[in-house]
């Protein structure tokens, strides 16, 4: 489903340039659960930049689902980043001023959904995650934990096939941090493949296997949990 040959990107600041990845392949499996690991500028967030088509790499190829999007414009890419990529951050990126379900709502109503099915599906998505009774709460009222929860609906919301998450549970404690990997297992289970970016063994744990990056190389491919 995610396939990379040759994968390369290079930062240009002014004369400066820096290769924050260098000659990566990597191959993921439709309803794969892959854990991304490596020190700090080793290049993850830049791997799943790419991935997830907020980035374009400097060199090589990247398919997903058998299509070369490597070559494609902005404007491509956000539509296929739209219906295929569903992203979770570690600082949770919620709008502070909305309601959680409010959150939630705001891709389908940027992709045009009608009222009654944003109603039905942010009402679901609510009850997924456990936040029905939350609803009209803003997330400054809400704990890190659930603040990830309403994220991670917001990301559900126009049902991507491909999870995407980096540091998901970076800022939350381990029983909260716990409870969400329990939803990304859940995700899994449906179906759907899910790439996260984590420092924590017992977070990548969950998934099936670890790619371990090192200086923007694959140092590790593959190591099973
Ligand atoms: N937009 C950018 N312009 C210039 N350099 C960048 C840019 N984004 C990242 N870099 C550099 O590329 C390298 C890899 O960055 P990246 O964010 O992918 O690392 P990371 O593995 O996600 O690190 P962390 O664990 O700290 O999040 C870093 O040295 C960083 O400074
Ligand atoms: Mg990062």
């Amino acid at each position: 489903m995610i396939e990379f040959r040759n994968i390369s990107k290079v930062y240009k600041m002014g004369e400066v340039e820096f290769v924050a990845l260098k000659g990566v392949f990597i191959a993921v499996q439709k309803g794969g659960f892959i854990s991304i690991m490596g020190p700090s500028g080793s290049g993850k967030s830049t791997l799943m930049n790419i991935i997830g088509c907020l980035d374009t790499p400097t060199e090589g190829s990247y398919y997903l689902d058998g299509e070369n999007v490597s070559g494609l414009t902005f404007d491509q890419l956000s539509t296929i980043r739209n219906r295929k990529v569903g992203f979770v951050f570690q600082n949770f990126n919620l709008l502070p001023y909305a309601s959680a379900y409010e959150n939630i709502e705001l891709p389908m109503l940027f992709n045009g959904k009608k009222n009654t099915e944003r109603k039905r599906r942010v009402n679901e998505l609510l009850e997924m995650v456990g936040l029905l009774p939350w609803a009209r709460h803003r997330p400054t009222e809400m704990s890190g934990g659930q603040q990830q929860r309403v994220a991670i609906a917001r990301a559900l919301a126009m049902d991507p096939p491909i999870i995407l998450a980096d540091e998901p549970t970076g800022n939350l404690d381990s029983k909260s941090g716990h409870e969400i990997m329990d939803i990304f297992s859940r995700l899994w289970k449906e179906g759907r493949t899910i790439l996260m970016v984590t420092h924590d063994p017992a977070i990548a744990a969950f998934s099936q296997s670890t790619i371990r990056l090192l200086d923007g190389a694959v140092q590790e491919n593959g190591a099973a949990h």
